[in-house]
């Protein structure tokens, strides 16, 4: 893999990072991860958007590239990789003073780092008595309260989907301490209940998906399918025709079984399908 690293790209075996590193130390850094298809990202500038806000939310101070520069570095990094099925990541870190300090540095330059890493490719037409339903663990969100900002702090994340998947599972989806919907481990959830499609409002205890906004959107535009953004409840969720969960890598993936309990009949659902084959139509406009 190619990778590209603070200004250079190189195979990913020679790119060198200091232990002293920020993003090492202290997890203090933000990254993003685009889908793109032969070449096409989708959602690219709500993305980078994403990407900025959370370097503000957090004072790194963003590396100096133009909206331009930074697209041109993910074409790159899909280019020199293949340009096939890719995610391209991008991480920026508070980058490395020569020693650990928490309080933030000044005048030190973020590190900025660019990967891009093999994603599965979606069929154009979704056939939902050929795709792979998930099943998923539930279990109380025990992350931090910045869920919002999409840090490359990951712990929290990770140790949630840790307990599903040493469990067998494909993902950990979350309650709080009101046993309301907040996320899954890496992706935002969906539920049908009745034909109405219902995610949970954002707020601090949320990633907002760019997946999650195109289904929305894709949703509102077409107008046949009602699309509710407000509390869900656990009892809501047990009790759902049909649970997604959505992130850039799936997009929208249907889960069949929650705690091991089938969603509505244990099939993938039909307005799964529908609303896929919305997505898939509409990817490359965002
Ligand atoms: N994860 N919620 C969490 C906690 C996530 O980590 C992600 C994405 C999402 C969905 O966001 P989006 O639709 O913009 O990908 C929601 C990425 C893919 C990851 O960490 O690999």
């Amino acid at each position: 893999m190619i990778v590209y690293l603070n200004g250079e790209y190189m195979p990913a075996e020679d790119a060198k990072i200091s232990p002293l590193d920020r993003g090492f130390l202290f997890g203090d850094g933000i990254y993003e991860v685009t889908p793109s298809y032969g070449g096409r990202m989708v959602g690219f500038e709500l993305h980078l958007q994403r990407m900025k806000n959370g370097l503000s939310e957090i004072g790194i101070t963003p590396p100096s590239y133009s909206d331009e520069e930074w697209r041109e570095l993910a074409l790159n990094l899909s280019e020199k990789n293949g340009g096939q099925n890719l995610g391209l990541y991008f991480q920026v870190s508070r980058g490395n003073e020569g020693r650990r300090f928490h309080g933030f540095p000044k005048d030190t330059p973020p590190t900025v780092f660019g990967m891009a890493i093999a994603v599965d490719s979606h069929p154009a037409v979704p056939d939902r008595t050929t795709v792979k339903g998930l099943r998923v663990l539930s279990t109380q969100d025990l992350r931090w309260q910045r869920c919002n900002i999409k840090s490359t702090a990951l712990l929290g994340n990770v140790l949630h989907f840790q307990q599903g998947f040493s469990a067998g599972r494909d993902e950990t989806i979350m309650f709080n301490a009101n046993n309301e919907l907040t996320e899954a481990s890496s992706s935002n959830v969906f539920i049908v209940k009745d034909g109405v499609v219902s995610t949970p409002l954002l707020d601090h205890q949320k990633l907002p998906g760019i997946s999650r906004h195109i289904t929305i959107e894709s949703l509102r535009e077409n107008g046949t399918i009602p699309v509710e953004e407000r509390v869900v409840t656990m009892d809501e969720v047990r009790n759902a025709d049909e649970v997604w969960i959505t992130n850039s890598s799936k997009h929208i993936a249907p889960v069949v079984q929650v705690d091991g309990d089938l969603v509505g009949d244990g099939t993938v659902g039909p307005v799964w399908e529908r609303v896929m084959t919305l997505y898939e139509e509409a990817k490359y406009d965002f």
